[in-house]
């Protein structure tokens, strides 16, 4: 496992962000075998490498998500089939971006200072096995950019 990690500051773009982060979050992962905590400390590198106010997993237990390894501030434990973002993002089984999380119907204030939110789901036997959900202070931080390497991480966590 990688001891520690390199982070560059926000003065390199998010793409280069993402680009020196991904190798590493591959590594962190590389040999170990237990889920919750090779998710524990995918979500902490992330965290510690971009701009995000919070990221974190809910897991689908029979018909709610359940919280799983996150960083940030506390969130709601359980979220139902189709409601808020992620229950949105489950049911229709794909990625959500919201630009402003006011504007979304439904959505599900953990924290208020969330402002705009992407939520991907990960897939196991062609089933929604969890989401991954990303929050940040600002409206409309997350764009193609965010979805693409997501989606990288996506496929790491449906490897574990
Ligand atoms: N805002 C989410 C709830 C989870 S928290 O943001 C951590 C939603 O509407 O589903």
């Amino acid at each position: 496992m990688a001891e520690n990690l390199t982070v560059l500051d926000p003065t390199y773009s998010k793409t280069e962000r993402y680009e020196a982060l991904l190798p590493q979050l591959k590594a962190l992962v590389f040999g170990e075998l237990n889920i919750i905590a090779n998710l524990a400390n995918l979500m902490a590198a992330l965290k510690q490498s971009m701009d995000f106010l919070w990221i974190g997993v809910y897991f689908v237990e029979s018909d709610s998500l359940v919280l799983g390894p996150f960083q940030g501030p506390v969130a709601c434990t359980r979220i139902g089939f189709g409601k808020g973002v992620c229950g949105t993002a489950w049911k229709e089984q794909k990625v959500l971006i919201v630009d402003d999380v006011d504007s979304f119907p439904g959505h599900i204030a953990c924290s208020s200072l969330s402002k705009s939110e992407i939520v991907l789901p990960a897939f196991k036997n062609n089933k929604v096995w969890l989401v991954l959900d990303v929050d940040s202070e600002k409206l409309a931080a997350f764009d193609e950019t965010d979805q693409k390497y997501l989606d990288e991480v996506i496929k790491i966590i449906e490897s574990l």
